[in-house]
Protein backbone atom coordinates (compact mmCIF):
# COMPACT_ATOMS: atom_id res chain seq x y z
CA UNK A 1 0.00 0.00 0.00
CA UNK A 2 0.88 3.57 -0.86
CA UNK A 3 1.84 5.78 2.38
CA UNK A 4 -0.41 8.16 2.95
CA UNK A 5 0.55 11.53 1.93
CA UNK A 6 0.99 14.32 5.04
CA UNK A 7 -1.93 16.46 5.78
CA UNK A 8 -2.56 19.75 7.10
CA UNK A 9 -1.38 20.08 10.28
CA UNK A 10 1.27 17.67 9.69
CA UNK A 11 4.67 19.74 8.80
CA UNK A 12 8.05 19.18 8.15
CA UNK A 13 10.47 21.36 10.11
CA UNK A 14 11.80 21.59 13.61
CA UNK A 15 9.90 20.22 16.69
CA UNK A 16 11.31 21.43 19.67
CA UNK A 17 10.48 21.09 23.57
CA UNK A 18 12.28 22.72 26.35
CA UNK A 19 13.67 20.68 29.24
CA UNK A 20 15.77 21.01 31.79
CA UNK A 21 18.79 20.47 30.08
CA UNK A 22 18.21 22.57 26.91
CA UNK A 23 15.81 22.70 23.51
CA UNK A 24 14.98 19.03 22.71
CA UNK A 25 14.32 18.85 18.83
CA UNK A 26 13.35 16.73 15.95
CA UNK A 27 14.00 18.17 12.61
CA UNK A 28 11.67 16.34 10.04
CA UNK A 29 12.46 16.54 6.00
CA UNK A 30 11.67 14.67 2.76
CA UNK A 31 14.20 11.75 2.67
CA UNK A 32 16.13 10.41 -0.47
CA UNK A 33 13.93 7.78 -0.91
CA UNK A 34 10.21 8.73 -2.53
CA UNK A 35 7.72 8.75 0.00
CA UNK A 36 9.89 8.55 3.62
CA UNK A 37 10.88 11.29 6.00
CA UNK A 38 14.28 11.65 7.65
CA UNK A 39 13.77 12.03 11.27
CA UNK A 40 16.71 14.28 12.98
CA UNK A 41 17.07 14.10 16.84
CA UNK A 42 19.25 16.77 19.35
CA UNK A 43 19.35 18.82 22.31
CA UNK A 44 20.46 22.45 22.41
CA UNK A 45 21.81 23.56 25.65
CA UNK A 46 23.45 26.22 27.20
CA UNK A 47 27.07 25.80 24.95
CA UNK A 48 24.81 26.42 21.85
CA UNK A 49 23.18 23.97 19.20
CA UNK A 50 23.60 20.23 19.72
CA UNK A 51 24.73 17.86 17.22
CA UNK A 52 22.38 15.29 15.88
CA UNK A 53 22.48 12.09 18.32
CA UNK A 54 19.95 10.12 16.46
CA UNK A 55 19.01 10.31 12.36
CA UNK A 56 16.74 8.23 10.90
CA UNK A 57 14.22 7.00 7.90
CA UNK A 58 10.45 6.35 8.25
CA UNK A 59 7.91 6.09 6.10
CA UNK A 60 4.59 8.51 6.19
CA UNK A 61 2.60 6.28 8.71
CA UNK A 62 5.74 5.85 11.16
CA UNK A 63 5.93 9.33 10.70
CA UNK A 64 2.32 10.21 11.40
CA UNK A 65 2.77 8.14 15.08
CA UNK A 66 6.21 9.79 15.96
CA UNK A 67 4.29 12.79 15.61
CA UNK A 68 1.35 11.99 17.83
CA UNK A 69 3.70 10.81 20.63
CA UNK A 70 5.90 13.90 20.14
CA UNK A 71 2.61 15.91 20.37
CA UNK A 72 1.99 13.95 23.69
CA UNK A 73 5.39 14.71 25.23
CA UNK A 74 5.30 18.60 24.52
CA UNK A 75 7.17 18.72 21.43
CA UNK A 76 5.34 21.41 19.43
CA UNK A 77 6.38 22.58 15.96
CA UNK A 78 8.58 25.93 15.22
CA UNK A 79 7.96 27.21 11.73
CA UNK A 80 10.74 29.28 11.66
CA UNK A 81 13.22 26.37 10.74
CA UNK A 82 16.58 26.01 11.24
CA UNK A 83 17.27 29.45 12.14
CA UNK A 84 14.65 28.36 14.71
CA UNK A 85 17.01 26.30 16.43
CA UNK A 86 20.07 28.61 16.68
CA UNK A 87 17.22 31.33 18.39
CA UNK A 88 16.02 28.82 20.70
CA UNK A 89 19.30 27.76 21.94
CA UNK A 90 19.94 31.44 22.26
CA UNK A 91 17.22 31.83 24.30
CA UNK A 92 17.88 29.23 26.92
CA UNK A 93 21.51 29.84 27.13
CA UNK A 94 20.92 33.63 27.77
CA UNK A 95 20.06 33.40 31.54
CA UNK A 96 22.84 31.11 32.42
CA UNK A 97 25.53 33.84 30.63
CA UNK A 98 23.45 36.74 32.43
CA UNK A 99 24.13 35.25 35.90
CA UNK A 100 27.71 34.97 34.76
CA UNK A 101 28.03 38.06 33.68
CA UNK A 102 26.28 39.91 36.92
CA UNK A 103 28.61 38.44 39.02
CA UNK A 104 31.41 39.44 37.53
CA UNK A 105 30.72 42.64 37.13
CA UNK A 106 29.97 43.08 41.06
CA UNK A 107 33.15 41.44 41.96
CA UNK A 108 34.43 44.46 40.03
CA UNK A 109 32.14 46.73 41.49
CA UNK A 110 33.40 45.66 44.95
CA UNK A 111 36.80 46.39 44.37
CA UNK A 112 36.23 49.73 42.80
CA UNK A 113 34.37 50.69 45.88
CA UNK A 114 36.89 48.92 48.39
CA UNK A 115 39.44 51.12 46.80
CA UNK A 116 37.30 53.93 47.38
CA UNK A 117 36.24 53.39 50.57
CA UNK A 118 40.24 53.64 51.88
CA UNK A 119 40.22 56.93 51.04
CA UNK A 120 37.13 58.06 51.18
CA UNK A 121 34.38 58.03 54.06
CA UNK A 122 31.19 56.11 53.76
CA UNK A 123 28.36 55.49 55.15
CA UNK A 124 25.46 52.61 54.65
CA UNK A 125 22.54 53.35 53.40
CA UNK A 126 20.15 50.60 53.34
CA UNK A 127 22.66 47.76 51.51
CA UNK A 128 24.74 50.37 49.86
CA UNK A 129 28.31 52.04 50.94
CA UNK A 130 27.87 55.86 49.84
CA UNK A 131 30.70 58.12 49.69
CA UNK A 132 30.24 61.08 52.48
CA UNK A 133 30.54 64.36 51.26
CA UNK A 134 33.39 67.03 52.10
CA UNK A 135 32.09 69.76 55.06
CA UNK A 136 32.70 72.95 53.56
CA UNK A 137 30.59 76.15 54.56
CA UNK A 138 28.56 76.06 51.43
CA UNK A 139 27.63 72.27 51.13
CA UNK A 140 27.06 71.83 55.32
CA UNK A 141 24.89 74.36 55.77
CA UNK A 142 22.50 72.41 53.14
CA UNK A 143 22.61 69.24 54.31
CA UNK A 144 19.19 67.94 55.38
CA UNK A 145 18.34 66.73 58.84
CA UNK A 146 18.35 62.74 59.21
CA UNK A 147 14.89 61.86 59.96
CA UNK A 148 15.43 58.74 62.46
CA UNK A 149 12.17 57.49 61.63
CA UNK A 150 12.73 57.13 58.07
CA UNK A 151 12.58 53.68 57.11
CA UNK A 152 14.50 52.88 53.82
CA UNK A 153 12.93 50.23 52.20
CA UNK A 154 14.12 47.32 50.65
CA UNK A 155 12.86 48.33 47.29
CA UNK A 156 15.12 51.78 47.58
CA UNK A 157 18.56 49.86 47.38
CA UNK A 158 18.56 49.94 44.09
CA UNK A 159 18.19 54.01 43.52
CA UNK A 160 20.76 54.57 46.20
CA UNK A 161 23.04 52.25 44.29
CA UNK A 162 21.84 54.37 41.26
CA UNK A 163 23.16 57.67 43.48
CA UNK A 164 26.61 56.40 43.70
CA UNK A 165 27.08 55.55 40.13
CA UNK A 166 26.19 59.26 39.35
CA UNK A 167 22.89 58.42 37.71
CA UNK A 168 20.13 60.76 36.81
CA UNK A 169 17.50 59.68 39.20
CA UNK A 170 13.89 60.31 38.10
CA UNK A 171 11.02 59.06 41.24
CA UNK A 172 7.37 58.95 39.61
CA UNK A 173 4.57 58.53 41.78
CA UNK A 174 1.83 60.05 43.63
CA UNK A 175 2.21 63.11 45.92
CA UNK A 176 3.20 62.00 49.18
CA UNK A 177 4.71 58.73 48.32
CA UNK A 178 7.93 59.82 49.64
CA UNK A 179 10.14 61.05 46.52
CA UNK A 180 11.83 63.98 47.80
CA UNK A 181 12.19 62.71 51.42
CA UNK A 182 13.83 59.47 50.07
CA UNK A 183 16.80 61.72 48.35
CA UNK A 184 16.99 64.21 51.49
CA UNK A 185 17.57 61.14 53.57
CA UNK A 186 20.07 59.57 51.39
CA UNK A 187 22.06 62.98 51.39
CA UNK A 188 21.29 63.66 55.07
CA UNK A 189 23.27 60.50 56.03
CA UNK A 190 26.05 60.92 53.34
CA UNK A 191 26.00 64.85 54.65
CA UNK A 192 25.75 66.24 51.12
CA UNK A 193 24.08 69.49 51.01
CA UNK A 194 20.84 69.43 48.43
CA UNK A 195 19.04 72.13 46.56
CA UNK A 196 15.43 72.19 45.76
CA UNK A 197 13.77 73.70 42.56
CA UNK A 198 10.40 73.25 42.15
CA UNK A 199 9.15 73.72 38.80
CA UNK A 200 5.36 74.17 39.19
CA UNK A 201 5.29 77.87 40.28
CA UNK A 202 7.91 81.14 39.28
CA UNK A 203 11.00 79.18 38.65
CA UNK A 204 12.30 81.23 35.89
CA UNK A 205 15.16 80.26 33.51
CA UNK A 206 16.84 82.94 35.43
CA UNK A 207 16.54 81.13 38.97
CA UNK A 208 17.93 78.25 37.41
CA UNK A 209 20.95 79.33 35.22
CA UNK A 210 21.71 82.69 36.34
CA UNK A 211 21.36 86.30 35.24
CA UNK A 212 22.85 89.83 35.49
CA UNK A 213 22.40 92.44 37.86
CA UNK A 214 23.21 95.85 38.52
CA UNK A 215 25.35 96.08 42.17
CA UNK A 216 26.79 99.36 43.70
CA UNK A 217 26.64 100.01 40.22
CA UNK A 218 28.43 97.07 39.08
CA UNK A 219 26.99 94.68 36.90
CA UNK A 220 27.42 91.01 38.21
CA UNK A 221 26.57 87.55 37.41
CA UNK A 222 24.62 85.30 39.51
CA UNK A 223 24.43 81.48 39.46
CA UNK A 224 21.21 79.98 38.97
CA UNK A 225 20.66 77.04 41.28
CA UNK A 226 21.80 74.55 38.72
CA UNK A 227 25.56 75.76 37.98
CA UNK A 228 25.68 76.30 41.94
CA UNK A 229 24.84 73.06 42.63
CA UNK A 230 27.30 71.97 39.77
CA UNK A 231 30.28 74.17 40.60
CA UNK A 232 30.23 73.30 44.60
CA UNK A 233 29.25 69.68 44.40
CA UNK A 234 25.33 69.70 45.40
CA UNK A 235 22.78 67.68 45.10
CA UNK A 236 20.16 69.56 42.89
CA UNK A 237 16.60 68.35 43.35
CA UNK A 238 14.18 69.46 40.36
CA UNK A 239 10.79 68.73 41.71
CA UNK A 240 7.72 68.40 39.67
CA UNK A 241 10.10 68.51 35.94
CA UNK A 242 6.98 67.75 34.62
CA UNK A 243 5.96 71.77 34.88
CA UNK A 244 9.19 72.96 34.14
CA UNK A 245 9.63 75.36 30.85
CA UNK A 246 10.91 74.30 27.75
CA UNK A 247 13.97 76.33 28.25
CA UNK A 248 15.10 75.09 31.73
CA UNK A 249 14.39 71.36 30.27
CA UNK A 250 16.97 72.44 27.11
CA UNK A 251 19.34 73.87 30.11
CA UNK A 252 18.75 70.27 31.50
CA UNK A 253 19.54 68.33 28.83
CA UNK A 254 23.25 69.38 28.59
CA UNK A 255 24.05 68.13 31.97
CA UNK A 256 21.62 64.84 31.87
CA UNK A 257 25.25 63.32 30.83
CA UNK A 258 27.17 62.63 33.79
CA UNK A 259 30.62 64.60 32.64
CA UNK A 260 27.65 66.90 30.88
CA UNK A 261 28.89 70.15 30.66
CA UNK A 262 26.66 73.60 30.96
CA UNK A 263 26.94 76.43 28.59
CA UNK A 264 26.23 80.03 29.93
CA UNK A 265 25.53 81.55 26.97
CA UNK A 266 24.30 84.79 28.86
CA UNK A 267 27.74 84.72 30.47
CA UNK A 268 30.18 85.30 26.94
CA UNK A 269 30.09 80.89 27.23
CA UNK A 270 31.29 80.08 30.00
CA UNK A 271 31.55 76.89 30.26
CA UNK A 272 30.74 74.79 33.83
CA UNK A 273 32.10 71.37 34.28
CA UNK A 274 30.51 69.46 37.18
CA UNK A 275 32.16 68.62 40.84
CA UNK A 276 32.29 65.09 41.54
CA UNK A 277 30.16 65.02 44.23
CA UNK A 278 27.48 67.02 41.76
CA UNK A 279 23.92 65.12 41.21
CA UNK A 280 20.77 65.29 39.67
CA UNK A 281 17.55 64.19 40.60
CA UNK A 282 14.05 64.97 39.43
CA UNK A 283 10.58 64.09 40.85
CA UNK A 284 7.62 64.00 38.92
CA UNK A 285 3.34 63.07 39.42
CA UNK A 286 2.19 62.16 35.61
CA UNK A 287 5.47 61.30 34.08
CA UNK A 288 5.85 57.71 32.15
CA UNK A 289 3.98 54.78 34.02
CA UNK A 290 2.11 58.12 35.71
CA UNK A 291 1.01 59.18 32.90
CA UNK A 292 -2.68 57.76 33.40
CA UNK A 293 -2.90 60.15 36.41
CA UNK A 294 -2.33 63.45 34.36
CA UNK A 295 -6.33 64.29 35.04
CA UNK A 296 -5.12 64.73 38.59
CA UNK A 297 -2.50 66.90 38.62
CA UNK A 298 -3.39 69.41 36.04
CA UNK A 299 -1.35 71.55 34.04
CA UNK A 300 1.29 68.46 33.66
CA UNK A 301 3.53 68.19 30.68
CA UNK A 302 4.32 65.14 28.80
CA UNK A 303 8.03 64.69 28.66
CA UNK A 304 9.19 63.39 25.14
CA UNK A 305 11.36 59.53 25.21
CA UNK A 306 14.22 61.00 24.11
CA UNK A 307 14.64 63.35 27.34
CA UNK A 308 13.26 60.21 29.76
CA UNK A 309 15.53 57.79 28.45
CA UNK A 310 18.29 59.90 29.95
CA UNK A 311 17.43 59.09 33.14
CA UNK A 312 16.58 56.24 35.57
CA UNK A 313 12.74 56.68 36.09
CA UNK A 314 11.69 55.24 38.99
CA UNK A 315 8.15 54.06 40.31
CA UNK A 316 7.79 54.95 44.08
CA UNK A 317 4.73 53.60 45.24
CA UNK A 318 3.43 54.10 48.45
CA UNK A 319 5.19 52.34 51.30
CA UNK A 320 3.17 48.59 52.28
CA UNK A 321 0.91 48.82 55.40
CA UNK A 322 3.20 46.60 57.37
CA UNK A 323 6.27 49.70 56.82
CA UNK A 324 3.94 52.42 57.04
CA UNK A 325 2.81 51.29 60.85
CA UNK A 326 6.36 50.83 61.77
CA UNK A 327 7.11 55.02 60.27
CA UNK A 328 4.15 55.43 62.38
CA UNK A 329 5.58 53.98 65.32
CA UNK A 330 8.83 55.32 64.72
CA UNK A 331 7.78 58.86 63.86
CA UNK A 332 5.01 59.45 67.07
CA UNK A 333 7.07 57.42 69.60
CA UNK A 334 6.46 56.69 72.64
CA UNK A 335 2.82 57.21 72.32
CA UNK A 336 2.35 55.09 69.26
CA UNK A 337 1.51 52.01 69.97
CA UNK A 338 1.52 48.83 67.27
CA UNK A 339 -2.59 48.12 67.77
CA UNK A 340 -2.79 52.18 66.95
CA UNK A 341 -0.60 51.96 64.25
CA UNK A 342 -1.74 48.82 61.87
CA UNK A 343 -5.22 49.95 62.12
CA UNK A 344 -4.22 53.65 60.75
CA UNK A 345 -2.24 51.86 58.03
CA UNK A 346 -4.86 49.58 56.96
CA UNK A 347 -7.37 53.37 56.94
CA UNK A 348 -4.79 54.38 54.49
CA UNK A 349 -4.45 50.95 52.42
CA UNK A 350 -8.04 51.14 52.15
CA UNK A 351 -8.36 54.60 50.99
CA UNK A 352 -5.69 53.90 48.22
CA UNK A 353 -7.44 50.99 46.84
CA UNK A 354 -10.88 53.05 46.60
CA UNK A 355 -8.40 55.55 44.97
CA UNK A 356 -7.31 52.99 42.55
CA UNK A 357 -10.93 51.80 41.73
CA UNK A 358 -11.34 55.74 40.96
CA UNK A 359 -13.99 55.68 43.89
CA UNK A 360 -11.92 58.17 45.47
CA UNK A 361 -10.24 61.56 43.76
CA UNK A 362 -7.74 61.96 46.33
CA UNK A 363 -5.11 59.95 46.84
CA UNK A 364 -3.79 59.66 50.77
CA UNK A 365 -0.26 60.27 51.22
CA UNK A 366 2.06 59.04 53.91
CA UNK A 367 2.06 63.16 54.90
CA UNK A 368 -1.51 63.16 55.60
CA UNK A 369 -1.56 59.90 57.46
CA UNK A 370 0.92 60.90 59.94
CA UNK A 371 -0.06 64.36 60.08
CA UNK A 372 -3.80 62.77 61.25
CA UNK A 373 -2.08 60.60 63.44
CA UNK A 374 -0.19 63.53 65.29
CA UNK A 375 -3.74 64.91 65.49
CA UNK A 376 -5.66 62.43 66.75
CA UNK A 377 -2.91 61.74 69.94
CA UNK A 378 -3.49 65.32 70.66
CA UNK A 379 -7.43 65.38 70.07
CA UNK A 380 -8.11 61.89 70.97
CA UNK A 381 -10.44 61.60 68.71
CA UNK A 382 -10.01 60.28 65.21
CA UNK A 383 -13.10 62.59 63.62
CA UNK A 384 -12.02 65.76 65.03
CA UNK A 385 -8.51 65.27 64.02
CA UNK A 386 -9.62 64.46 60.35
CA UNK A 387 -11.21 67.46 59.66
CA UNK A 388 -8.34 69.34 59.18
CA UNK A 389 -5.68 66.48 58.50
CA UNK A 390 -8.27 65.19 56.11
CA UNK A 391 -11.84 66.05 55.16
CA UNK A 392 -11.14 69.72 54.63
CA UNK A 393 -8.71 69.33 52.03
CA UNK A 394 -10.91 66.85 49.79
CA UNK A 395 -14.56 67.14 48.15
CA UNK A 396 -17.72 66.29 50.38
CA UNK A 397 -18.43 63.43 48.35
CA UNK A 398 -14.80 62.02 49.23
CA UNK A 399 -15.04 63.29 52.49
CA UNK A 400 -18.17 61.08 53.43
CA UNK A 401 -16.10 58.07 51.40
CA UNK A 402 -12.85 58.44 53.94
CA UNK A 403 -15.33 58.82 56.93
CA UNK A 404 -16.96 55.56 56.14
CA UNK A 405 -13.87 53.81 56.06
CA UNK A 406 -12.49 54.87 59.43
CA UNK A 407 -15.75 53.95 60.72
CA UNK A 408 -15.55 50.31 59.33
CA UNK A 409 -11.89 50.13 61.40
CA UNK A 410 -13.08 52.38 64.41
CA UNK A 411 -15.78 51.48 66.46
CA UNK A 412 -17.41 54.40 67.81
CA UNK A 413 -16.21 55.62 72.08
CA UNK A 414 -18.75 54.07 74.15
N1 LIG B 1 10.13 55.67 53.95
C1 LIG B 1 9.62 56.60 54.77
N2 LIG B 1 9.87 56.58 56.08
C2 LIG B 1 9.37 57.52 56.89
N3 LIG B 1 8.59 58.51 56.49
C3 LIG B 1 8.30 58.60 55.19
C4 LIG B 1 8.78 57.64 54.26
N4 LIG B 1 8.33 57.98 53.04
C5 LIG B 1 7.59 59.09 53.21
N5 LIG B 1 7.57 59.47 54.50
C6 LIG B 1 6.86 60.61 55.07
O1 LIG B 1 6.00 61.13 54.10
C7 LIG B 1 6.25 62.53 53.92
C8 LIG B 1 6.01 62.87 52.49
O2 LIG B 1 7.05 62.37 51.69
P1 LIG B 1 7.71 63.23 50.53
O3 LIG B 1 7.64 64.67 50.81
O4 LIG B 1 9.02 62.63 50.29
O5 LIG B 1 6.72 62.86 49.38
P2 LIG B 1 6.78 63.27 47.84
O6 LIG B 1 6.56 62.02 47.09
O7 LIG B 1 8.00 64.05 47.57
O8 LIG B 1 5.49 64.16 47.72
P3 LIG B 1 5.17 65.36 46.66
O9 LIG B 1 4.87 64.72 45.35
O10 LIG B 1 3.95 65.97 47.25
O11 LIG B 1 6.35 66.26 46.64
C9 LIG B 1 7.67 62.74 54.40
O12 LIG B 1 7.87 64.03 54.91
C10 LIG B 1 7.81 61.72 55.49
O13 LIG B 1 7.35 62.25 56.70
MG1 LIG C 1 8.26 66.03 46.91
Amino acid sequence: MAAPDLTEDEHLGLYQRVTEHGAEWWRVSVADRPENYRLEHGVDDEHGAGAVDIDLVVDAENLRSKLKKWRREGFAIDTAGADGAAAAAERIAFMPALQRATASAAAARQQTRGAQAQTRQTVRVGHVDVICGADNPVATPLVPRINPAYLFSERFNDIVEDIVENRRVMLIGHTGAGKTSLIEQVAARSRHGVLRSNMNGQTTVGDFVGFWTVKGGETLWVDGVLPTAMREGLWLIVDEIDFAEPSILAALTAVLEPQGRLVLKEKGNEIVAPHPAFRLFATANAVGAMSQFRHLYQGANLMNEAFLDRWRVYLLDYLTPAEEADVLMRTLAPHMTRPLAVTLAAIAADCRAAFAREDLSSAFSTRRLLDWAELMLRTGDPERAAGPAIYAKVSPEDAALIRGIIRHHIAPAT
